[in-house]
């Protein structure tokens, strides 16, 4: 970041041009457990998938740290770990939780599952493409129905489109508007939707809502067989780089998607961060209270630029450019954005 020789201003504009934003208050907000940066890769500033610039918690290095003598056995026992303590963090059985390298693999396993020829996927549009492209390559029909006018989910015509499709996918924080669909709404729609359609929710963004029109939808897993939620470990906890995620769901669904995966997907580092990470509350907080003062700071450099943008639950922003975003692209990658 220091070798950019942007001013806060400069780089607040710069940001402001781009979707990502988070980076804005590393130089202030620099905290004594970020690791050092190591290499040159570690000083361009990569936000296009959304990642988590301020890093896994001091607790998660540490773990790591310490894991290395562990790198000559398989993982099993601390899979084992991690799904008893995500159980009980969300309330569920641990034959109710599925560990997965980045919730992506879990994606790639609900396309597996649960579509085919004869069975397409309902996906908003636009919304994360993972699962649409899995979904193509087992043959299914993609279904792409727009966000509504104030962005959420059009579960109306989502649910008509179904007529008891394979899966209906929900991003929510939705990846790439960072818009809502409201816990009001997500529940009408689980209790009309047929229950021979699976419901698949990602809530990759959770951790950053603070709207009190979110709920996460964890709890009616209980209550709905159809129901799939999968979290991952990649942005508010900052591990996107040791790849793991995890779904809850009943343990008929849990059987079908580990029916498609290989054994001991997820890395023993990444277990051993992910067990520290959960221990460290603190981090989470921290993490959405810093991302959240950043995010109020760029919306004010665009609102005094004048663009457009749709309000943002998550840790990155869709603004209207107003002019072809590829010279764009091309001008912050030659400032090491
Ligand atoms: C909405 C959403 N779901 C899932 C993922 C995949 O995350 P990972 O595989 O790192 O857990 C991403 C990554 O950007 C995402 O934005």
């Amino acid at each position: 970041m220091t070798n950019l020789n942007l001013s806060r201003r400069d780089f607040s504009k710069l940001m402001g041009l781009s979707a990502g934003y988070a980076a804005l208050g590393l130089p202030e907000a620099k905290a004594s457990w970020l690791p050092a940066a190591s290499s040159s890769i570690a000083t361009v500033v990569r936000l296009s998938s959304n990642e988590n610039p301020y890093g896994p918690s001091p607790a998660a290095l540490k773990a790591m740290t310490d894991g290395f003598s562990l790198a000559w056995r398989y993982p099993d026992e601390h899979a084992d770990l991690l799904a008893d303590e995500l159980a009980r963090l969300h309330s569920v059985s641990v034959d109710q939780v599925i560990l997965g390298d980045g919730s992506g693999e879990i994606l790639k396993l609900c396309a597996a599952a649960f579509t085919n020829r004869d069975k397409k996927i309902v996906v908003a549009n636009p919304t994360f493409e993972a699962i649409s492209r899995h979904a193509g390559v087992a043959g299914a029909e993609v279904v792409k129905i727009d966000l509504t006018p104030d962005y959420s989910h059009d579960l109306k015509k989502m649910i008509a489109a179904a007529n008891v499709a394979g899966l209906i996918y929900i991003c929510n924080p939705n990846n790439p508007t960072a818009s809502l669909t409201s816990r009001t709404e997500m529940a009408d729609f689980l209790a009309k939707v047929s229950p021979a359609t699976i419901v698949l929710v990602d809530e990759a963004y959770h951790h950053y809502v603070e709207s009190k029109d979110y709920e996460s939808v964890i709890p009616l897993v209980r209550q709905y067989p159809n129901l799939i939620v999968i979290r991952t470990f990649s942005k508010i906890y900052g591990m996107a780089g040791l790849r793991c995620g995890y779904g809850i769901t009943q343990r008929a669904n849990i059987g079908m998607l580990k029916a498609h995966q290989i054994w001991d997907s997820v890395n023993i580092m990444a277990l051993v961060a992910a067990r520290a990470s959960l221990k460290d509350p603190d981090h989470i907080a921290r993490g959405r209270k810093l991302n959240n003062e950043v995010k109020k700071s760029v919306c004010a450099e665009l609102d005094a630029l004048g663009y457009r943008y749709i309000p943002s639950h998550a840790n990155f922003i869709m603004i209207d450019l107003r002019r072809e975003v590829r010279p764009i692209i091309d001008a912050l990658r030659t400032r090491g954005v």
